[in-house]
């Protein structure tokens, strides 16, 4: 599996600590930046995580901001990306269980490495379910992108 990441600034330390973890079990990584801690705009990483899997590049992406949430709101953005701030085990495996969650987005700044690295652990292993239920709900946020997208 290839693993598209990028961090701004306020997740560029958690980014290094998460590539190297993800290369020890053998992913390969696709690191699109920042490559430095000075001050960035996390829509940028977001446009090349989300491009990157859309053009099939990688299979998952990671984004890590300070919160996670200006990464993930705008990696939302982009018609066939799912992202979730995930900062618990549950969350990360359900969210691609029900979800079908292709981006991972992290807060560098609410939770410690350690949590990150089970996170992402739970959330690579974690597979769609592919139930009908889920799979009619998926199809109504489709359905949602669409009608909005013509507009
Ligand atoms: C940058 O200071 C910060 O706003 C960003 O990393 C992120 O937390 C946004 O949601």
């Amino acid at each position: 599996m290839i693993i598209a990441i990028g961090a701004d600034h306020g997740g560029f330390y958690l980014k290094s600590q998460i590539m190297e973890f993800l290369k020890e079990f053998g992913y390969k990584v696709n690191d699109l930046g920042t490559y430095k801690d000075e001050p960035v705009d996390y829509p940028d990483y977001a446009r090349a995580v989300s491009q990157e899997i859309l053009q099939n590049k990688a299979d998952r992406g990671i984004l890590i901001c300070g919160s996670g949430v200006g990464a993930c709101v705008a990696a939302n953005k982009f018609p066939g990306i799912r992202s979730a701030i995930c900062h618990d085990t549950f969350s990360a495996h359900q969210g691609v269980e029900d979800d079908n969650i292709n981006v991972l987005c992290l807060g560098a700044r609410v939770i410690g490495t350690e949590l990150a690295k089970e996170i992402v652990k739970v959330w690579l292993a974690a597979e769609f379910s592919g139930a009908e239920r889920h799979k009619r709900r998926l199809d109504k946020v489709n359905e949602i992108e669409r009608e909005f997208l013509k507009r």
